[in-house]
């Protein structure tokens, strides 16, 4: 009796105690240094001691800023503007005390030294920033390279989670910009949902400058709901929400007086967004980001920049560094052919590996602009199933681009290539619905829909993890508008092209849901989808999975090496009945990327009812059933050559 009640108040010693330290001490003190972004820019400081000792005076006159008596919590200092010059700007949330603030930027200025001699670096961590350079960059507000960083779990109430963080980041994202010294932590709860919120600016940049990169990181940070935390990082601002409580409740600011009053130019913005209008906003921002990158290209970097130069946009590669770096485009690099042109690995000066696509496509000088802004655009998507665009060349004598690189290389490798059968089948519903969520990203997320035309399993990478990245996006946006889907070999791939697109020219996501089917098949057949000698009878993929399920027997469909005790055959059906869906020929009848994700991942059956395509085959004619919605006739003949191409 005796003993169990002690055990009962060990253990409520330890909760309590457990309690404490998770609870309180975090937030009371705790100099928050978790890493959100780090970046580091190239070297060319003249004289390397004189840099240092710069670099160490800058980061000491910031320090006494903030141990300081005035209790700074943000500031900024210069250094030998004669030679080796270095800009520092270093601030803390205003929620942290000052001795967490010095310990959080302590931190930082250990993190940032591992740049060694790179005359620019940024770290930012929840609870500071630090970032120097070597000219002034204190009134930079939002730069291409701005992200949202989401936590990895999902709030615990859903329910009424995204008004409540939608409502409290409208509200800080308003009030900040009008608050003296930018900083507002607000804690707020909507339909029983607590949620803890800050936004700050830093201290150099205008109201009305701190009002747009907020906007930024508000429209960034929504996508991570109803993750349970969230952040947006940028040049000039930070704003984060969380269903966990990162400051102390008697450190929350009133923003009730900042609401309701003001610019009007910030609440039709936010008031757009929670509307959900925000169709016309995000044009605006698009073309904001044309804009800004325009007024940013003096600023980009030349040669192997790193990181830093995320924050001024995608970099402008100097070309006899990228003939250096894929030993002047040689056969020995060449790691593949594409629609746009082959693709060479190359090793930077720094020792980073990239992927450099020379483009066939010849452009005038005008279109050469459009080819840089185009670039820009590209390069602002991020997405951890989308190949990143690093940057480009467009001066020497072809047009280059520069992506990462992908140590796995691409899908089709390893469902019918060298490692064949190298995939199992976890990893292969990682892939499906990987590509799946890349899609729904560029088609429905991005702030442009950026469609596809030409996915097939060649244009999808794989990482160290064989987390599938799209490959390719965005290209086909580099042709000049009047060019057709005919006259160019870069409209789509035999066997992957959706019908009303091969032969009528119709463009619309549903073109990339389509081709995305054939690939969820190739995947589970481990089959090409233009390979006619398929056994037992002579016929394409999609028409042998359609067969299949008419007649039922679609578990015929999977790849032999892949072992029955490996998968689990409802999930089997349910992906090959979901491929076919998005193969149908109605295009209204195939569904969003975004529900194929819904549908993948959710559990239980759902009744999935596909009608058969419309075929085309290598004899350029179309045939299939008379019932197809496409309306397109079951004898007409067609040319399909150039849309064949490869
Ligand atoms: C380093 O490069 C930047 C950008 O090209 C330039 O503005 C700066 O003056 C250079 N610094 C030195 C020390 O050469
Ligand atoms: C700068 O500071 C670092 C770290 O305190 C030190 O190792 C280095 O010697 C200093 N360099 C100069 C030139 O003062
Ligand atoms: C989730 O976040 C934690 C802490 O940041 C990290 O340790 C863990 O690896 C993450 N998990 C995934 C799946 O990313
Ligand atoms: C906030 O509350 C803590 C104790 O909960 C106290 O130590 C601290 O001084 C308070 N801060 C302010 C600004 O009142």
């Amino acid at each position: 009796m005796q003993l169990q009640s002690r055990k009962i108040g060990v253990l409520l010693t330890i909760q309590l105690w457990i309690f404490q330290f998770l609870w309180f001490d975090p937030i009371l003190c705790d100099p928050q240094t978790n890493l959100l972004n780090k970046g580091c820019s190239q070297y060319n400081s003249t004289n390397l001691p004189v840099f240092y000792a710069n670099l160490n005076t800058t980061f000491s006159k910031l320090r006494n800023q903030l141990a300081g008596p005035n209790k700074d919590l943000f500031s900024t200092a210069e250094q030998g503007q004669s030679s080796n010059p270095v800009y520092a700007m270093a601030q803390c949330r205003d929620y942290l005390s000052t001795t967490d603030c010095v310990a959080c930027f302590d931190t930082a200025v250990a993190l940032i030294r591992t740049c060694s001699a790179a005359n620019g670096g940024r770290v930012i961590f929840d609870g500071c920033f630090l970032r120097y350079e070597s000219s002034s960059f204190y009134d930079q507000t939002t730069e291409p390279g701005n992200t949202a960083i989401c936590g990895n779990k999902t709030a615990t109430s859903t329910n009424g989670f995204q008004t409540s963080v939608n409502k409290l980041l409208a509200n800080i994202v308003s009030a900040t910009p009008k608050i003296k010294g930018y900083f507002a932590a607000v804690k707020s709860e909507a339909d029983g949902s607590l949620v803890y919120g800050v936004a700050q600016c830093a201290g150099t940049v205008s109201e009305s400058g701190c009002s747009d990169c907020l906007s930024v990181a508000y429209n960034n940070v929504e996508v991570c709901v109803p993750k349970s935390d969230g952040r947006a990082v940028d040049a000039g601002c930070f704003l984060r929400y969380s269903q966990t409580a990162f400051f102390a409740d008697n450190q929350t600011t009133n923003i009730t007086p900042y609401l309701n009053s003001g610019s009007s130019k910030t609440k039709a913005i936010i008031g757009g967004v929670v509307g959900g209008v925000g169709f016309l906003i995000l044009l605006g921002l698009f073309f904001f980001f044309r804009l800004r990158s325009k007024k940013s290209k003096k600023t980009t970097h030349k040669g192997d920049t790193l990181g830093a130069t995320e924050l001024r946009g995608p970099v402008n590669y100097a070309y006899r560094d990228l003939k250096h770096a894929t030993k002047n485009f040689s056969e020995e690099n060449k790691l593949g052919e594409g629609g746009f042109g082959d693709v060479y690995k190359g090793v930077l000066r720094n020792g980073k590996t990239v992927a450099v696509k020379k483009l066939t496509i010849g452009l005038s000088s005008r279109a050469k602009t459009d080819f840089e802004s185009e670039v820009r655009l590209i390069s602002n998507v991020h997405h951890r199933n989308v190949v990143r665009l690093l940057g480009c060349c467009s001066k020497g004598p072809e047009l280059l681009l520069v992506y990462e690189f992908m140590v796995n290389s691409s899908l089709d490798k390893f469902l019918f290539g060298d490692k064949r059968g190298a995939l199992n089948w976890k990893q292969r519903f990682d892939i499906i619905v990987g590509i799946a969520r890349g899609l729904a990203y560029l088609h429905e997320e991005f702030h442009v829909c950026i469609i596809h035309r030409d996915i097939k399993s060649s244009n999808i990478l794989l990482d160290d993890y064989f987390q599938p990245r799209i490959a390719d996006f965005g290209l086909a946006r580099l042709l000049p508008g009047d060019q057709s889907h005919m006259s160019t070999r870069f409209a789509g791939t035999l066997g992957y092209t959706s019908p009303e697109y091969a032969i009528h020219g119709q463009l619309s996501e549903k073109v990339d849901v389509y081709s995305y089917g054939v690939v969820v098949l190739e995947i589970i057949s481990g089959r090409k989808s233009n390979d006619i000698k398929l056994e037992p009878v002579t016929q394409y993929l999609l028409e042998w999975a359609w067969k299949l399920f008419e007649e039922d027997k679609l578990m015929n469909l999977v790849d032999e090496s892949l072992s029955t005790d490996e998968y689990d055959v409802d999930l089997m059906k349910k992906t090959i009945q979901i491929a076919l869906l998005c193969t149908q020929s109605s295009v209204a009848a195939r569904p969003t990327m975004s529900e194929v994700v819904v549908m993948l991942l959710s559990k239980g059956q759902q009744e999935l009812r596909p009608t058969r395509p419309t075929f085309i085959d290598a004899t350029n004619r179309i045939r299939g059933d008379t019932s197809s919605s496409s309306g397109l006739s079951s004898t007409a003949t067609v040319s399909i050559t150039q849309v064949s191409g490869r």
